[in-house]
């Protein structure tokens, strides 16, 4: 888990971040794995994915299947750094940004869910998922 003054520094165009989070692209396969990590990364709690165990497949959110398809690289960037600038009532932890207003567990307090390096593996393996 990166430290606050580790953030590094994003630029929003529209919905979308175009720039990778410290110039630097993902690993797909390091994000598929970290999306399977129940514990850390939280997204299989709500979303389901094309494949994978059936009871580990969430049904509170959008399936990520063909995400790839529907999104810009740019576009699913910016959902996982801060959903909440999108839709403030929504349930998706903020993952990234650091600001006012949200809540976040105490053991995050003060620093993003997961760092600049596994949210572009994140990236880097979602837009891959297309249909
Ligand atoms: C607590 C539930 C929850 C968790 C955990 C969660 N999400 Fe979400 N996510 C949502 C909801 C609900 C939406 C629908 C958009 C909204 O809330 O406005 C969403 C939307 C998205 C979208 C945009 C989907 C679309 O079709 O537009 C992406 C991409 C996404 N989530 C990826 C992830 C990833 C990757 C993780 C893990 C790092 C994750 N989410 C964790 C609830 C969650």
């Amino acid at each position: 888990m990166a430290a606050a003054q580790e953030l590094a520094p994003y630029v929003v165009t529209e919905d979308a971040i175009l720039k990778p989070l410290a110039g630097r692209r993902g690993d797909a396969a390091r994000g598929q794995a970290l999306i399977g990590e129940r514990q850390r990364s939280l997204c299989i709690l709500c979303h389901a994915l094309p494949s994978g165990a059936a009871q580990l497949q969430g049904t509170l959110a959008p399936s990520l299947a063909g995400i790839g398809s529907r999104l810009s690289e740019g576009q699913i960037r910016l959902r996982l750094i801060d959903m909440k600038r999108l839709n403030p009532e929504s349930i998706m932890p903020t993952y990234y940004a650091l600001r006012d207003g949200f809540r976040v567990a105490s053991a995050w307090q003060g620093k993003p869910v997961l760092g600049a390096a596994e949210i572009e593996h994140l990236v880097a393996y979602l837009v891959t998922l297309k249909e």
